[in-house]
């Protein structure tokens, strides 16, 4: 695995969907939909998803659009592959892709987060902005920015065929001054009768507000902030002016 991912991408994916189900994402999907039609001056039909993961939000997503999923990790790939066996699957690093066509949208969900410099976040954005067409619209949703990020501890899971995982996720950010903080993990897998623990963790990329209208603009969209369902959060889109 790529450094700094968690290993629920890579040696544990098969685990992924017990983490977090793909029922679980209809409400944000039909949210991201409206926001992406609502912006676009084009009818949107395509949609190219970086960092696509399970594919949990594009279950949703693809009953309105034509999708392309990308991810770097194979076996998440494999994960979203089994659910949505229709949608194009190509293997690549957001910060670098380059699939030598356009769509109509572009969209980048939580794993905007694994960008955790701006040289990396530009590069993603940029990576956006060559993939969207004229007068299309890309989406990009961090679960922080700086002026929203608090120090969390949640748990979750689900119940599979005679397999089950909970979890203990624990977000903290150990040095302020920097653009990363820290997600860490403690899983509990269950086969059968046998329960085993892993410790996994991810590092995360934290951006101010105006920083991510900045380098969004920089990279050729119009800039735009838009409220979330959640209140005070907010997803960021670049709108790419019509030729
Ligand atoms: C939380 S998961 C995404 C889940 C997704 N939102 C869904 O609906 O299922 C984050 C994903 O980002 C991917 N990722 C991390 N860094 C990446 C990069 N540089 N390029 C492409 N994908 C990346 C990981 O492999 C992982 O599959």
């Amino acid at each position: 695995m790529a450094r700094g991912l968690p290993r629920i991408y890579g040696k544990l994916a098969s685990w992924f969907h017990l983490l977090t189900s793909p029922d679980d994402y209809a409400e944000e999907a039909a949210f991201y939909r409206r926001v992406i039609v609502g912006a676009s001056a084009i009818r949107p039909e395509t949609l190219l998803e970086l960092g696509s993961g399970g594919g949990n939000n594009a279950s949703h997503l693809k009953a309105s659009f034509r999708m392309t999923l990308t991810d770097i990790s194979p076996q998440m790939l494999a994960v979203s592959r089994s659910l949505n066996p229709e949608c194009e699957h190509i293997q690549g690093d957001m910060r670098s892709i380059r699939l030598g066509r356009q769509f109509d949208a572009v969209f980048i969900h939580d794993a905007i987060v694994y960008m955790t410099s701006e040289d990396d976040l530009r590069r993603a954005i940029e990576t956006a902005f060559v993939h969207c067409r004229h007068g299309g619209v890309a989406l990009f949703d961090p679960d922080y920015t700086c002026e929203t990020f608090r120090p969390v501890t949640s748990h979750g899971g689900h119940d599979g065929q005679e397999r089950a995982l909970r979890y203990l996720e624990w977000v903290h950010d150990p040095d302020p001054q920097d653009t990363t903080y820290t997600t860490d993990f403690a899983l509990l897998i269950r086969e059968g009768e046998y329960v085993r623990c892993e410790y996994d963790r991810g590092i995360c990329g934290l951006f101010g507000h105006q920083d991510w209208l900045r380098i969004i603009g920089e990279a050729g969209f119009s800039p735009r902030a838009v409220s979330d369902t959640e209140p005070g959060r907010s997803v960021f889109l670049g709108i790419k002016p019509a030729a």
